[in-house]
């Protein structure tokens, strides 16, 4: 089996879903259900003997060293982290402990696991961590994509905390040889995704009749990836990578923040028009983001060269589904939307 963290969050639970549909091979997905992780997206593995799941915390070194005893995975898949970079301005300290420490304490444990079997199991083992081109910092307009070797210059809490865990797993490889692989992505959008982020926002909040609110001019780039074509890239590096090496993973697709909310009001004026005027309408520009990364791009031809792996969806079909995604699942929305995170957003777009 593998073993997977952060498996009932937006990434990790589309991966958990994606492998169990093409796979036979068991998942134990340890998640601490923060408010992030929800089991009402894995609803469809309700009574598989093919997915155990365990809420435990990461930084909780006894419960993995057991949960490692008891099922011997041959690789763990490492999503489990604080995600959110509006949440990390407003308090640090869960993304150091979470992102730093968890890294630390789950690489401590799979250390000493990996250490103890026979060597065949040894060799044939992975460790693959999930991590974002975020912690490359900010392009100008006219800079090169992010490379794998782009040196890294992260700049917000969130994006230093992922630094630092990608730091901590290239040395558990080069001072220990643990065979760890990372994979840096761009944006994801798609099915799950938590609606604190910008395009989950923006679809319920334009259902709502809400206000879309859009820091600074609106014309920060992010390159974005339909969630399925990051859970093949990451099959496709857990099978074929090479220990110790990072892998970028991106869609070619680079918009503008203001490109991406028309298109959105766009798509729901076509599948949900409202009784009068256009979505559109309910664009504000609002105070930026503090330490807002201009631009993020990514050059994936590493992966495509190597692996052979490339993105299935368009930015148009991806989005498509999306919002028919959320306009079908309205459910899962006000399920996940509990009191305490409307309080959050209560006071951030206060
Ligand atoms: P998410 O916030 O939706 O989910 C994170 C999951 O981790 C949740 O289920 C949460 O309960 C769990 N978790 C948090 N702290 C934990 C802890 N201490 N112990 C155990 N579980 C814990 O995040 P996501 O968007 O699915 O991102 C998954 C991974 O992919 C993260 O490592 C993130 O940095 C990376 N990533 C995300 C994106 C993106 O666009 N969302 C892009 C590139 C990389
Ligand atoms: P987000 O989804 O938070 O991802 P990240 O900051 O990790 O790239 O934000 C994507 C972009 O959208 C980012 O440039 C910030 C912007 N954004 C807004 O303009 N308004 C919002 O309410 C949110 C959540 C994000």
């Amino acid at each position: 089996m593998i073993l997977v963290t952060g498996g009932a969050g937006f990434i990790g639970a589309n991966f958990v879903l994606d492998w169990l549909s093409a796979n036979d091979e068991p998942v134990l997905n340890v998640d601490k259900l923060t408010y992030a992780g929800n089991l009402a997206t894995l609803k469809s593995l309700e009574g598989s003997e093919k997915h155990i799941f365990a809420r435990v915390d990461i930084c909780d070194r006894a419960a993995i060293d057991k949960l490692l005893a008891a099922h011997t995975p041959r690789a763990v898949v490492h999503f489990a982290a604080e995600s959110h970079v509006d949440r990390s301005i407003d308090g640090p300290a869960a993304f150091v402990h979470t992102n730093v420490v968890g890294t630390f304490t789950l690489l401590e444990a799979v250390r000493a696991y990996w250490g103890k079997l026979p060597e065949a199991e040894k060799s044939a083992f992975r460790m693959l961590a999930v991590s974002t081109d975020e912690v490359f910092g900010s392009l100008g307009p006219q800079d090169p994509q992010f490379s794998e070797t782009t040196p890294y210059a992260p700049n917000s809490p969130y994006s230093a905390t992922k630094a630092a865990s990608d730091h901590l797993v290239r040395a558990y490889h080069h001072t220990y040889g643990l065979p760890t692989l990372t994979t840096n992505c761009s944006n994801n959008y798609g099915p799950y995704h938590f609606p604190e982020k910008l395009i989950p926002l923006m679809i319920t909040n334009a259902l709502a009749g809400k206000s879309l609110p859009i820091y600074g001019d609106g014309q920060n780039v992010r390159d974005w990836l339909y969630v399925t074509d990051h859970c093949s890239a990451i099959r496709q590096v857990l099978e074929r990578g090479t220990p110790g090496e990072t892998y970028n993973v991106g869609g070619w697709n680079e918009k503008t923040n203001l490109e991406v909310v028309q298109t959105l009001c766009d798509l729901l004026d076509e599948l949900k028009p409202k009784a009068e005027g256009s979505y559109r309408e309910q664009i504000t520009f609002i105070k930026d983001r503090p330490g807002h990364d201009r631009r993020y791009a990514i050059d994936a031809h590493k992966l495509e060269r190597e692996l052979g792996w490339r993105p299935v969806e368009t930015f148009e079909t991806g989005l498509k589904k999306t919002v028919q995604w959320y306009l079908d699942n309205q459910s899962w929305v006000n399920d996940v939307t509990s009191g305490e995170y409307r309080k959050w957003v209560g006071q951030h777009y206060a």
